[in-house]
């Protein structure tokens, strides 16, 4: 059963499934499409956009594992039309990605980056009582878009720091969410990205948040309208924002970049070796599963 994978993924992992499977790791886009023509599964990591004709290249394709757990990458109605198959990795990047939340609000709240550049630039003159003043977490309020796995898990460790949250979920009605974003202090995205969540936080929604509050992105790019957002911060209506996250990965804006109060990551939210292994063999597992006739628990299609 010929499975191509996008990426070799967690290799000694990846090996636990050759037993029962005939795997092939593509080096490229072009080697990918030639792969398809003889595999029954494929496994792609979320740079890679499985659409209508990346499908087509594959007649016999039962099955596609997302190494990641949101699937915006994957076109799932082409995927329910050719009876194709879709799973992800649900659960096992839950604590790795909520780590990375606090991670960043942290990182905003004291300033870490600026801190960091400081001692890197040989620019730290000595102990100074107003050097880069930050805030403590204590008594804040967080609100939490998305009340998922990972919003939930995330609204753990905000409160183990002594943050009160609140979520925004689809039951809030726009008076609410107004509200509820007029009283937070930290903002955390947790949703999918569907055609309902992307630029969810548009500038209207920008413009009912406190002059300091803090955005945290470990979502999807999308989700935040990236442009309105570097124009509040540019313009000091925004205390600042944590992202993991960006529009057009991996483009960062270089008016992003140039941002003081903006702490930025490569898009690490599952990057613990805990996390990918379990996404390894959550997608290469679940294609095996399908493909066994097992019914996978991580299927979304
Ligand atoms: C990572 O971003 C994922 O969706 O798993």
């Amino acid at each position: 059963m010929r499975v191509v994978l996008s990426d070799p993924l967690l290799p000694d992992v990846v090996d636990e499934y050759r037993d029962r499977l005939d795997i092939v790791v593509a080096p490229d886009g072009e080697a990918l499409r030639r792969e398809l023509a003889h595999a029954v599964g494929l496994v792609v990591t979320l740079s890679v956009k499985v659409d209508d004709e990346l499908l087509a290249c594959g007649p016999g394709l039962r099955v596609v594992g997302n190494f990641a757990v949101g699937v915006d990458n994957i076109d799932l109605e082409a995927c329910r039309r050719r009876g194709i198959a879709v799973v992800n990795t649900p659960d096992v990047l839950t604590r790795s990605t909520a780590e990375c939340a606090l991670l960043l609000l942290l990182a905003c709240a004291r300033r870490l980056p600026e801190g960091e550049r400081m001692c890197r630039a040989d620019a730290f003159g000595g102990w100074e009582p107003r050097m880069l003043l930050g805030r403590e977490l204590l008594g804040l309020k967080a609100v939490l878009v998305g009340r998922g796995r990972i919003g939930q898990a995330t609204a753990r460790l905000f409160e183990a720091v002594g943050l009160d949250v609140d979520f925004i979920t689809r039951a809030d009605d726009d008076g609410a969410v107004q509200k509820k974003l007029g009283a937070a202090d930290v903002v955390s995205l947790h949703v999918p990205l569907t055609s309902s969540t992307r630029h969810w936080l548009n500038a209207e929604r920008l413009s009912w948040l406190k002059p300091d509050a803090i955005v945290i992105n470990t979502a999807r790019g999308p989700v935040v309208d990236e442009q309105a957002l570097i124009e509040v911060l540019e313009r000091g209506a925004l205390g600042g924002a944590g992202l993991d996250v960006f529009e057009e990965e991996p483009r960062i804006p270089a008016r992003l970049r140039a941002l003081d109060r903006v702490v930025l990551l490569p898009h690490l939210g599952s990057a613990t070796r805990t996390a990918r292994a379990g996404m390894a063999r959550k997608a290469v597992g679940g294609v095996a599963a399908v493909l066994a006739g097992e019914p996978p628990d991580n299927r979304v299609v």
